[in-house]
């Protein structure tokens, strides 16, 4: 694809990279927004909580195991408010100057922690940020998935308040994540077990050949497609047509039950 024809596609374009801690989004972002301004779109990227001087010291709040009482209620509204922030001094700003904007998490995050590890309910998650956000969902996001064992490997280092809430609370988030990517429209789910270049062909690709307006629908017909041809080449060899894909085994049966193949 032309540059001028990225540019076209990407400018005024808002893209989410999410997924549970250890994922590799950070990095997947920022190879992402490396991508972008090689191919000369404008780009800003952010993370959420932070990047204000309100969201950062938000963020210090949220993530400081010092503040251990903290309940569920009391940090959705922390987020939330933190990305309220961000959107109206950098992310609205960036998107009329017709930006493409890359964000490290945004509310998916909210619905898989709070609302679905937290038990406060993805649904009521949705419901507040209609009324108190400006902008609910992203034009794409893109969800990391990652086993628990793979994840913890990755993150060798002092753990902050969220992530220490333990294995079970994690498994928690990382179903929320899956659930969220079944349920609403322009999300995409990739399996981000391998390493970093591997998982950045994959996004890479993806963002490469989404449509104009960034659509699921045609994401979907997309990821639909590649299996098809898999499966081809493999003369219907499951397991040799995963390693294609470079997906697990588990992911490639249940997306050749979801898509009926
Ligand atoms: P980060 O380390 O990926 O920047 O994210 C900070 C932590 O905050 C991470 O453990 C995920 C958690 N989080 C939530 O619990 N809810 C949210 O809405 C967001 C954005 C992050």
């Amino acid at each position: 694809m032309k540059n001028e024809d990225l540019k076209d596609k990407f400018s005024g374009k808002f893209i989410v990279l999410d997924g549970p801690d250890g994922c590799g989004k950070s990095t997947q972002a920022k190879l992402l927004a490396e991508w972008l301004k090689k191919q000369d779109v404008p780009e800003v990227s952010f993370r959420d909580p932070g990047d204000t001087a309100i969201g950062e010291k938000i963020r210090q709040i949220l993530l400081s195991p010092e503040y251990n009482a903290m309940s569920t209620r009391t940090e959705l509204l922390l987020y939330m408010a933190s990305r309220a922030q961000l959107w109206a001094e950098k992310i609205a700003p960036a998107l009329k100057a017709n930006k493409c904007v890359v964000l490290d998490r945004w509310l998916s995050s909210t619905c898989a922690y709070q609302g679905y590890a937290g038990g406060f309910g993805m649904d009521k998650v949705i419901k507040i940020a209609t009324d108190c956000l400006e902008r609910v969902w992203p034009d794409l996001t893109i969800i990391l998935d990652v086993d628990l064992q793979t994840a913890s490997q990755r993150l060798d280092r002092q753990l902050d308040r969220m992530e220490q809430k333990g294995d079970g609370y994690h498994q928690k988030v990382r179903e929320g994540f899956l659930q969220l990517a079944k349920q609403q429209q322009n999300f995409l789910l990739i399996d981000a077990t391998g390493d970093i270049e591997t998982v950045n062909k994959k996004v890479l690709e993806i963002i490469e050949k989404t449509h104009k307006n960034l659509s699921i629908t045609s994401l979907k017909e997309l990821e639909k497609q590649a299996i098809i041809e898999a499966l081809e080449k493999t003369n219907g060899n499951r397991e040799k047509a995963a390693k294609i894909l470079g997906i697990g085994e588990r992911t490639i049966y249940r997306k050749i039950k979801e898509y009926n193949l």
